[in-house]
């Protein structure tokens, strides 16, 4: 009974690393989840808008990343921002924010890669 039990633990953990990876659907309710996220979280330094000019933000250096204009180092794919908010940038004032929720942090990454798009 308690090999099946183990049996069962190492699948579900072999399971979950296989699918971490992949991002969950862009639904509007994830989206409107990241967005209260980002307002609590982002928001003093990347700003309202995206465009690191939060009141914090302004007088930082490495400055915050301007959504809309600049490149961003790691990617800007929802799984790759997923990765950043998880992660941080070492070195910068854009630490890990590993303890939001993984639903937050998904939520987080639909809401930037949706709404701050490059203006052409
Ligand atoms: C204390 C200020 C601060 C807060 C709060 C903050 N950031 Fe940042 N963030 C920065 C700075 C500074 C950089 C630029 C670092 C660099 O240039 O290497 C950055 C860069 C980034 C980047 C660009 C990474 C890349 O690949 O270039 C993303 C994405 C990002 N932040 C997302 C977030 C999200 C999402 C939150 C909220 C969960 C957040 N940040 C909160 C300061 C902050």
């Amino acid at each position: 009974m308690q090999s099946l039990l183990i049996a069962v633990a190492i699948g579900f953990v072999v399971i979950r690393s296989v699918f971490a990876g992949s991002a969950p659907k862009a639904t509007p309710e994830l989206i409107e989840k990241g967005k209260a996220a980002y307002v609590t979280n982002c928001v003093t330094c990347h700003g309202d808008n995206g465009d690191g000019e939060g009141p914090a933000g302004k007088y930082m250096n490495p400055k915050p990343r301007n959504f809309i204009k600049d490149k961003f180092k790691k990617g800007n794919k929802p799984e790759q921002l997923f990765q950043t908010i998880t992660n941080g940038l070492d070195g910068t004032a854009m630490t890990s924010y590993k303890h939001l929720s993984e639903e937050e942090r998904w939520g987080i990454a639909h809401y930037i890669a949706a709404t701050f798009k490059k203006k052409k």
